[in-house]
């Protein structure tokens, strides 16, 4: 037999038009799932990254806040808060009911966390208690409140909160330089600053240390003034806020 019939049915276009089409939707097909798989690898950084501007704007919002309260009542010439100590006094004697019955909705303080504050109770005088009033009404109060409820979400509670009880070396130390990083008290995750207090002896810090360890429902033994200046001799040479990662606090 010589020549095959033609099937009979001429190609729909002519073949070399086909082969450009062929390849046409191959590199279409190719730039499709090739963007596909780059969304993918990219989802997962990209949520990261929102998080992390997310947290930014979070932090950039708290330091606002924070300065604008620490401006609102004004500072005196060496940096303690204008707030005259019976303003405070009727303050916290005002909200005393309010605190009670907070507490009493509030849940069982955890357990205190630290090792190096165990030992039997020792109620603190009166008078270091009355002189820890006067440095939590000047240097404390603008943030952490009358009521020592602070103002969630940006100044935490320092009633019910084990850090307060706890080793007084941590609170020294941050009264001293600062603190920053993100901590969770009472269920609330913080991520803002506390700026070092200033104007503060070691006797400023042992009294308004154990005024906050024995008031707000709290009970821990008192600071001396000995333990702030061990601690403000070994810390002497630092000037950088601590992070809460930095104390092992969470
Ligand atoms: C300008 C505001 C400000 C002042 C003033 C201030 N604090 Fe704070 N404090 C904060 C903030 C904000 C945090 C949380 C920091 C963070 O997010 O890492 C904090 C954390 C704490 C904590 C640990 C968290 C907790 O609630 O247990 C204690 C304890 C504390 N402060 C005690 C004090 C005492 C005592 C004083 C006064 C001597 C004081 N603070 C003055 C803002 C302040």
């Amino acid at each position: 037999m010589s020549e095959q019939p033609s099937s009979g049915s001429r190609p729909l276009l002519p073949d070399q038009i086909a082969s450009w089409l062929r390849l046409v939707c191959f590199i279409a097909a190719a730039l499709i799932v090739t963007a596909y798989a780059y969304l993918a690898v990219r989802q997962a950084p990209n949520e990261e990254a929102g998080r992390r501007q997310d947290q930014k704007t979070l932090r950039a919002d708290n330091a606002k806040k924070g300065l604008a309260l620490i401006n609102e009542p004004g500072r005196n010439a060496d940096g303690t808060y204008r707030i005259p100590v019976k303003d405070a006094a009727a303050l916290i004697a005002a909200d005393n009911q309010v605190v009670a019955k907070i507490q009493a909705a509030a849940a069982p303080a955890p357990a205190p966390a630290a090792p190096a504050d165990v030992g039997p109770f020792v109620k603190a005088s009166d008078e270091q208690m009355k002189r820890g009033l006067a440095v939590y009404a000047r240097t404390c109060i603008a943030c952490h409140q009358p009521t020592g409820m602070g103002l969630p979400p940006v100044f935490p509670p320092i009633a019910n909160a084990p850090i307060v009880v706890g080793n007084p070396e941590l609170p020294i130390k941050f009264i001293l330089q600062g603190l920053m990083g993100p901590i969770t008290v009472g269920g609330t995750t913080y991520n803002s600053m506390m700026p070092p207090v200033v104007g503060v002896t070691d006797g400023d810090i042992a009294d308004v240390l154990t005024y906050v360890r024995q008031s707000f429902g709290n009970q821990g033994n008192p600071v001396s003034a000995d333990q702030v200046k061990a601690v403000r001799a070994a810390t002497a040479g630092r000037s950088a806020m601590w992070t809460t990662a930095e104390l092992g606090l969470k």
